[in-house]
C-alpha cells in the first residue's frame, strides 16, 4: 500500500454517510432564507487577488497570511477566503443596484484559508452566508441577526449565544483607535509580536488577541476605561440603540461585547458573532456585520450592506448524527432481466430501488435487502409467471403478494 496519495492537510472528504447532514443544513438554509426574501447566488471560487486585498483589507491576517494565491497568464488569482467580497463584486458587475432595495442574496460553498488546521478550523471549509444591500436602517441588521438565529433554531440549535458590538463609523473609530494606542503605548514591548505589528496598522484588532499576556494588559483599569468608553458618535449610537430595541422586541437574546472587533476590515457599526460552548476554542459558528463602505470601495455606487456567514463544518459538528436513509426497495430475484424491468418500473413510480447485479444466492440477496432497504420485492418463478411480486416489510417481517401494477399502492403495511 505504498505511495497512496492522501487528501491535503486541512482539507476533508465529505463522505456518502455524511452527505445527508449537508443536504439537511443546505435545504434548511434555502427554506429559512427564502422566507425572508433572500435568493441564492453562486459566484466563482477564484477571483482576482485585488478583490480581497481591497475588499477584505491588506492589514488582515486573511489577506496577509492566509490566501491561496497563484499566477495565471500574468494575473494574480486567489481562491476565495470568504464570499462577501465576491458577492459585492457580482452585485456591482451585474448592475444589481438598479434593482429595488433591498437586494437580498444568500450563498453556500467552499472557502480557502491557509491557517493552522485544528479542531473546527480547516484550510478548505464551507460557509453558508447572506448579504443584504441597500438598507442603512437598523431594521436590516435586526432582520439579518433574527434570521441567523431562526436558521440555527430550524437546525435544532437553540443554546447558542449572540455577541453584539458597534464599531462606530470611520470618524468616531479613528478617535477610539488613537486613545487605544495612547493607553497601550507604555505596554508596547510586552505585547505579542502580532499585536506589535497591528499596533500601527490596525489597533482595533489588538482587542481580539487570544494571547494571555496581551489579555492581561487589556484588563488593566486604564485600558478597560478606554475599551468601555462610549466612543461612538450620536448617529452610530442611535443606530446601535435601535438595533438593540428591535432585537429585544423580537426576543433575540444577546450579550454586548466591547472586545468583539472581527477579523475583516470592512465592518462599520454593527458586528456580531454567534458562539457555542460546545465547540472548544474555535467556537464561533457565525460572524457578520454591517459594511456600508465596501460597495463604494470596490467601485460601485456607495450602498449600505449587512450580512453574515456560518461555518458549515461547525454547524454539522453541533448536530446529532443522522442515520443514513434506507432504500425504499431491494429486489430479490434470480431472474436478472425481470429484476431489471421491475426495478425500472418502481423507479418510474418514484421509489429508490436497487437489485442484485451479480446474481448472488437468493438468501444472500435477502440478507442484503434487510440491511439496505425498507421493503424486499421478491420475484420468484411463480411471481413472474403470474405477473405478480411478493413484498416483504423488512421491519415487521410481514409479507404480501400483489399484482405488479399495484405494487406501489401496497406499500402501506
Ligand atoms: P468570518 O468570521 O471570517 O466572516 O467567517 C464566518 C464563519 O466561517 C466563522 O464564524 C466560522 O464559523 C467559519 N470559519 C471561518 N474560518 C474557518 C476555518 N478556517 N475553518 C472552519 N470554519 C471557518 C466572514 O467570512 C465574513 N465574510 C462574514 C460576513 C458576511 N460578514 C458580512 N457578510
Amino acid at each position: 500500500m505504498a505511495n497512496i496519495l492522501k487528501v491535503l492537510k486541512g482539507t476533508k472528504d465529505i463522505l456518502p454517510q455524511e452527505i445527508e447532514m449537508w443536504h439537511f443544513i443546505e435545504q434548511k438554509a434555502d427554506e429559512v432564507f427564502s422566507k425572508y426574501g433572500f435568493k441564492e447566488i453562486r459566484t466563482p471560487i477564484i477571483e482576482v487577488t485585488e478583490l480581497f486585498s481591497r475588499g477584505v483589507g491588506d492589514t488582515t491576517d486573511i489577506v496577509n497570511k492566509e490566501m491561496y494565491t497563484f499566477e495565471k497568464s500574468d494575473r494574480s488569482i486567489t481562491l476565495r477566503p470568504e464570499n462577501t467580497a465576491g458577492v459585492v463584486r457580482s452585485y456591482i458587475e451585474n448592475g444589481m443596484s438598479r434593482l429595488s432595495a433591498p437586494v437580498k442574496l444568500w450563498y453556500k460553498g467552499p472557502m480557502f484559508r491557509y491557517e493552522r488546521p485544528q479542531a473546527g478550523r480547516q484550510r478548505q471549509f464551507h460557509q453558508v452566508g447572506v448579504e443584504m444591500f441597500g438598507i442603512k436602517q437598523a431594521t436590516a441588521d435586526a432582520e439579518v441577526i433574527l434570521m441567523a438565529v431562526n436558521y440555527l433554531k430550524a437546525l435544532g440549535l437553540n443554546d447558542l449565544e449572540v455577541e453584539l458590538n458597534s464599531l462606530g463609523c470611520p470618524t468616531c473609530r479613528d478617535e477610539f483607535k488613537n486613545r487605544l494606542k495612547e493607553v497601550l503605548k507604555p505596554y508596547f514591548e510586552e505585547l505579542c509580536e502580532d499585536c506589535q505589528n497591528r499596533y500601527e496598522k490596525n489597533p482595533l484588532r489588538l482587542l481580539d488577541c487570544k494571547v494571555d499576556s496581551c489579555k492581561k494588559i487589556f484588563e488593566k483599569p486604564e485600558v478597560q476605561e478606554v475599551i468601555n468608553s462610549d466612543f461612538i458618535c450620536d448617529e452610530c449610537a442611535e443606530h446601535y440603540t435601535e438595533l438593540k430595541l428591535y432585537l429585544d422586541r423580537m426576543q433575540v437574546k444577546y450579550n454586548e461585547n466591547k472586545l468583539l472587533v472581527r477579523g475583516l476590515d470592512y465592518y462599520n457599526r454593527t458586528v456580531f458573532e454567534i458562539k457555542s460552548n460546545n465547540l472548544g476554542s474555535q467556537n464561533a459558528v457565525c460572524g457578520g456585520g454591517r459594511y456600508d463602505a465596501l460597495v463604494g470601495q470596490l467601485g460601485g455606487e456607495p450602498t449600505p450592506a449587512v450580512g453574515f456567514a456560518m461555518g458549515m463544518e461547525r454547524l454539522i459538528s453541533l448536530l446529532p448524527e443522522k442515520e443514513s436513509k434506507k432504500l425504499d426497495g431491494y429486489i430479490v430475484s434470480n431472474f436478472p432481466t425481470d429484476a431489471f424491468i421491475l426495478a425500472e418500473e418502481l423507479r418510474k413510480d418514484g421509489l429508490n430501488v436497487e437489485f442484485d447485479l451479480s446474481n448472488k444466492k437468493f438468501t444472500k440477496q435477502l440478507e442484503k435487502a434487510a440491511k439496505v432497504a425498507k421493503y424486499a420485492f421478491i420475484l420468484g418463478e411463480e411471481e413472474i409467471l403470474k405477473h405478480q411480486v411478493s413484498i416483504k416489510n423488512l421491519e415487521t417481517g410481514q409479507q404480501i403478494k400483489a399484482d405488479r401494477g399495484f405494487a406501489l399502492k401496497m406499500l402501506d403495511f
